[in-house]
């Protein structure tokens, strides 16, 4: 087995992400190498425009347009994929695992595309394929699954995995403002994208929820097959039911398992969580993920989770596993087990759900909405009156009592179809988890 004194690395993709992992690994390169015992090399970093201007100075030898060229350099023996996108991504990562190299990716959407024929192209050629900064920035939250947590399954993972949600929502419920006026300033700030529906829509969270999902379960879910609802609906009279009665509203991922059918279900929802649980306290820009495993009960995990630095603490954490792995000769990692789980149909997720309707200020509505939801199996649990900006209405919050998945989606349709319901219902989750 060869040891190698150095260890030469290729950065393709020198943006945002990739630059911070240069800066941090000449910052603390004493350190790293004193801990990793090898010299570390930044050997040749890719960008798609030579004179831009960036924060980091390397040489111009060291700098090309073309990311395969690292990728098939045999002198490289760590390529980091921070590109982005699916396509030259998928290209680099792939030829860089044929030649046996190992991989270092932030790249969720490249992961969720592609996860299955990366993992055995780096099976099949000895190397290795690290994605720490794909999910949560910062927190190491697939180590924790993969290794910390490893004697766990796990039936209950749930967190906030999208930074720019967040924000919205704690500025939203502190100051008071709409969500138009929230987002612009986001977007001014830099903390939301200048097209947000990725992010808002929910399916940034959903590509991190699949990761996670198939981490802990060894089951792809595709998107297509969660729930995925974003966070536009939500308003000031959500928000505000939420804190007079003891819960915060949060955008969370929930990945479940049934302990009998070993069934997996995953969904995107904005909830009501409980104001004593410990993430309805992470705010601003913060990630959080609580994940209960049947071994170890229930941890929770804290942290940025993007941004130029928290992304390269991520990155460069793989790098040092795969600088002891091609130490080692590239030695084998427990499998990610592909256990193929089958998906819960929609009529066995059950749990409360918040309901707040627009409806005419007359006699006899309350009397049709508890007659339909009564029919559909519906039980509700309280019901509130307030008023509402519109002249002649009034606003309705309903919370339920336990329901399943389907008949609320049922119900929902059903009302938003009443002459005496004006505008679409907005429906929320309320976190039941224990
Ligand atoms: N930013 C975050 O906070 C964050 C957090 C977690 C994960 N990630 C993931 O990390 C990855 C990188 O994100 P980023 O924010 O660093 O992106 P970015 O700032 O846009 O950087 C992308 C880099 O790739 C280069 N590039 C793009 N297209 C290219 C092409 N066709 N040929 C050659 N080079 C090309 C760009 O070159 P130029 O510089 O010359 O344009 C740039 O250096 C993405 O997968 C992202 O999802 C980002």
């Amino acid at each position: 087995m060869s040891t190698h004194a150095t260890v030469n690395i290729g950065i393709c993709g020198l943006g945002t992400v990739g630059q911070g992992v240069w800066k941090h690994i000449e910052s603390n390169r004493a350190a790293l190498e004193s801990r990793l015992g090898v010299k570390l090399n930044l050997a040749r970093a890719s960008v798609r425009d030579l004179d831009k201007k960036r924060a980091v100075r390397l040489p111009a030898a060291k700098l090309t347009t073309d990311p395969l060229a690292i990728a098939n350099d045999p002198a490289i023996h760590i390529v980091c994929e921070l590109i982005g996108g699916t396509t030259l991504a998928r290209e680099v990562t792939l030829a860089a695992l044929k030649a046996g190299k190992t991989v270092v990716s932030a790249n969720k959407a490249l992961l969720c595309k592609h996860g299955p024929e990366l993992f055995r192209a780096a099976r099949k050629h000895g190397g290795h394929f690290f994605f720490e900064a794909s999910v949560a920035g910062g927190i190491p939250i697939i180590k924790a699954l993969r290794e910390g947590l490893v004697a766990n399954r796990f039936k209950l993972i749930y967190g906030i995995l999208n930074g720019t949600c967040n924000y919205i929502l704690t500025r939203m419920d502190r100051e008071g403002a709409s969500y138009p006026a929230i987002l612009a300033e986001a977007k001014a700030l830099g903390y939301a994208e200048a097209d947000e529906s990725l992010d808002v829509d929910g399916w940034d969270t959903a590509h991190k929820a699949s990761i996670l999902a198939f981490l802990a379960h060894g089951t792809w879910v595709p998107v297509e097959k969660m729930l995925v609802e974003g966070i536009t609906q939500v308003t000031q009279a959500d928000l505000s039911f939420a804190r007079e009665n003891g819960y915060a509203i949060k955008l969370l991922a929930v990945i479940t398992r049934d302990a009998e059918s070993g069934q997996v279900f995953v969904r995107v929802q904005p909830t009501l969580i409980p104001s004593t649980k410990v993430l309805a306290n992470v705010n601003e820009v913060y990630n959080g993920i609580s994940v209960t495993g049947d071994v170890v009960g229930e941890t929770v995990y804290i942290g940025r989770g993007a941004g130029q630095d928290p992304t390269a603490s991520a990155v460069i954490s793989d790098i040092a596993d795969a600088v002891i792995l091609l130490n080692r000769g590239n030695s084998h990692l427990p499998e990610l087990a592909e256990t193929r789980a089958a998906l819960s149909p929609l009529q066995s997720i059950t749990g409360r759900y918040y309901l707040r309707l627009e409806v005419k200020d007359e006699p006899g509505v309350l009397a049709k909405i508890a007659g339909l939801t009564a029919k559909l199996d519906v039980s509700i649990a309280s019901v509130l009156q307030r008023p509402s900006e519109t002249p002649g209405a009034a606003s309705l919050i309903l919370t339920t009592h336990d329901s399943n998945e389907k008949a609320i989606r049922a119900t929902v349709r059903r009302l938003g179809k009443l002459s005496s319901v004006l505008g679409e219902p907005v429906l929320l989750r309320i976190a039941t988890f224990s």
